[in-house]
């Protein structure tokens, strides 16, 4: 298509007086009585449009220009000048605007107007095109790549976990089977699944955390990370749960509870500092039409050491608050979503680390403390996330770790390899998972998982 400029770029260091060339998108259009056009042109770099000035000298100027609507793809060709308009500082003043695709206004799903995010939803194919899905994209883009450098930064090898798997990390029956065996034919014959006739000869599912894996090259490598999707079959239509998400698995070797909980505290902070930075724009756009406490919201994270606190002061403090909780607090049972958020947002106004909850409500893998019924378990917790990030310090002890294999009625065979480690060179070590998606909803605001990852799979909805 021949050499271009990126939009961002022309905005950030532009070269007044120089020919230039953008492709892309109008996002709005209106004519001028002195015969000439402007044109806004986004082309994903920014969210940031470029003014185009398109004056009827133009050859097509009546047969098309001025027939430009929104969503039309242009290729504009013209000298970067400053703007004596206010909103932009520079504009192309152009020499010829090429169209090279239509979007009848009677019909493009996307009009010059605020769409419900319930609607964009139903046109995820389009909603790219909106300032609010353009900068979900970009810093989707930025966070991945800032959780790459820190963990790079610090030595740690980037590995890859397999997708399908025939072992259940977290212990619940919340898996996505994998099966090439014709399930038509299975329901009309009846009778029992022979799984030996299946691809793998055995059942098999896509993985809910790469962890098991990761331990293994951890305790190989020293420290490792994942960063991967994810699956998890609950039926869970909430603000903050998808089937299928991304993951950043840390995993390191010769690391007990507390670097573990050290290294995620600076990991959120870091990746937090990186988009504030990286992202202004995006970000200005999410604290002006979002939310507007966003940006001091997150300095607040940023700036304040996250408090430390064991799950039964936990269940003390919300035991006594007068808070109605549609859970009622107790020893025992789950700290849930309502709860986290109370801790974070009423009782401390900051990130909150909860560690040492009951064995019982943990799964098997993780170190069983001196008094025999917490284990080394972190949860950390955000203002209006919630729980962000589960890990722990993992059972190195082969003994007790078949002992909790057993009293969560595993079978032990399917987990020797987990088991081996302990055999061979067991060492203390940690790790944790660490909700992508999540910590988009965070970082824009937004309050539906939905919004903040591409295509969003749920129950009942796999459209695009
Ligand atoms: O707490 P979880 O289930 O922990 C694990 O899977 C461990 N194996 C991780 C580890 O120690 N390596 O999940 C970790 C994080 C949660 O804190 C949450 O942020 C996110 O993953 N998460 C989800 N995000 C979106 N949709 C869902 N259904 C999620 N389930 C968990
Ligand atoms: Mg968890």
């Amino acid at each position: 298509m021949g050499k271009r400029h990126i939009i961002a770029d022309l905005i950030a260091s532009p070269e007044l007086g120089t020919d230039v060339t953008v492709m892309g998108w109008i996002k709005t259009k209106r004519e001028s009585k002195g015969g000439f056009s402007f044109l806004e042109v986004n082309d994903g770099s920014t969210i940031k449009n470029i003014q185009v000035i398109a004056d009827n000298q133009l050859p097509n100027y009546t047969q098309e220009v001025v027939k430009l609507t929104v969503g039309c793809s242009v290729i504009v060709n013209g000298t970067l000048v400053e703007s004596p308009g206010k909103g932009q500082k520079v504009e192309i003043q152009a020499k010829e605007v090429q169209v090279t695709g239509w979007a009848d206004p009677d019909v493009y799903p996307l009009q010059k107007k605020r769409h419900s995010f319930e609607y964009l939803r139903t046109i995820a194919h389009l909603r790219p095109r909106t300032n609010t899905f353009g900068a979900v994209a970009r810093i989707r883009n930025a966070m991945s790549y800032a959780i790459h450098r820190f963990f790079q930064e610090r030595g740690f090898i980037y590995v890859h976990s397999p997708i399908i798997t025939g072992s259940n990390c977290e212990g619940a029956g919340e898996m996505f089977q994998v099966t090439t065996l014709d399930l038509e034919r299975l329901a009309l014959e009846g009778g029992s699944v022979d799984f030996g006739k299946d691809f793998f000869g055995k059942p098999a599912s896509l993985t809910v955390s790469g962890q098991l894996e990761a331990e293994i090259y951890a305790l190989a490598l020293g420290k490792v990370y994942t960063f991967a999707p994810t699956f998890r079959a609950e039926n869970s239509n909430t603000y903050r749960h998808l089937a299928e998400f991304w993951m950043i698995e840390p995993e390191m070797a010769f690391c007990d509870l507390e670097e573990n909980m050290a290294l995620a505290e600076d990991l959120v902070k870091s990746t937090l500092e990186y988009i504030l930075e990286h992202c202004g724009d995006d970000m200005h756009f999410f604290n002006r039409f979002v939310k507007t406490d966003l940006i001091s919201g997150i300095h607040d994270v940023v700036n304040n050491a996250f408090e430390h606190l064991t799950y039964t002061e936990a269940i003390e403090i919300l035991s006594k608050a007068t808070a109605k909780f549609e859970f009622p607090p107790a020893w025992g049972n789950d700290i849930q979503s309502e709860h986290e958020r109370y801790l974070c947002e009423e009782v401390f106004h900051k990130a909150v680390v909860v560690v040492d909850y009951p064995k019982e409500i943990k799964p098997f893998y993780m170190k069983v403390n001196a008094d025999g019924k917490t284990v080394k378990a972190m949860d950390v917790l955000l203002p209006r996330i919630g729980e962000i990030i589960g890990g722990s310090q993992r059972e190195d002890d082969y003994d007790v770790l078949l002992g909790r294999i057993k009293e969560m009625n595993l079978d032990p065979g399917d987990y020797w390899w987990y088991l081996d480690l302990r055999k061979y060179g067991t060492v203390v070590h940690s790790g944790f998972g660490f909700g992508f998606e999540r910590l988009m909803q965070f970082v824009t605001g937004l309050t539906n998982i939905r919004d903040v990852i591409p295509f969003p799979r749920t129950p009942k909805n796999l459209e695009f």
